[in-house]
């Protein structure tokens, strides 16, 4: 019962974002931009996880260019080429060699020498495809973004998360299960939600 109605929401807000527009991604990106610039976790933050923009996902290109500009370091995950459901978190520069997962995202190519251990990272800006009126997260179904979490969850060690996302992502109450990490707070284009 609840997964089938994970995947139905998954389906439902997936084609609500997938709908906006060019100059809705555009204006999304930067009022998103204008309250991420002003958070003290932001500022604090050197070493700053992030993701490429898939799927009608809030575009963090902006975001991206901002925090190089402010002398920050930024990692890009990549899946765990042996531990399935992990995700590695490698550092990303203009320059950085990128490729194609076997999702269709580009990532930067695997090279021992750039992955930062999450534990490392201060910040892990977080995709979602929903997010609930308590900080719930639902994600496209792989489990990466809990298994990764998982240790700040419960010890309250590694990396804060901030969630990213469009307005229309945000639903009344999703359907939790025991391994989903809520998150602390989420930026949306028109408020930043904190719990
Ligand atoms: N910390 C974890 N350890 C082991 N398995 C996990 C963990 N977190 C999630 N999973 C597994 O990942 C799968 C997908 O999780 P789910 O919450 O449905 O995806 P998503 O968070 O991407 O929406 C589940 O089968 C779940 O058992
Ligand atoms: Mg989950």
């Amino acid at each position: 019962m609840t997964q089938s109605t994970r995947q139905q929401l998954r389906q439902q807000v997936r084609l609500k974002r997938q709908a906006l527009t060019l100059h809705q991604q555009e204006q999304a990106s930067k009022a998103v931009l204008a309250r991420f610039n002003q958070l003290q976790d932001v500022h604090h933050a050197q070493h700053i996880a992030i993701y490429l923009s898939n799927d009608g996902e809030l575009d963090t290109g902006p975001l991206i260019e901002w925090l190089w500009h402010h002398g920050k370091t930024v990692y890009l995950p990549v899946l765990h080429p042996f531990s399935k459901g992990h995700l590695l978190f490698l550092h990303y520069h203009p320059d950085s060699r990128m490729h194609c997962n076997r999702y269709g995202i580009a990532e930067p190519v695997l090279d021992v020498r750039h992955v930062k251990p999450v534990h490392e990272l201060d910040l892990m800006c977080t995709p979602m495809v929903a997010f609930d009126e308590q900080g719930q997260r639902l994600g496209m179904g792989g489990g990466y973004y809990d298994r990764t979490l998982s240790q700040w969850h419960h010890h309250g060690t590694g990396p804060r998360p901030l969630g990213l996302a469009h307005d229309c992502q945000q639903v009344r109450h999703l359907p939790c299960e025991a391994w989903d990490v809520p998150l602390p707070a989420i930026i949306t284009p028109s408020a930043y939600h904190h719990w």
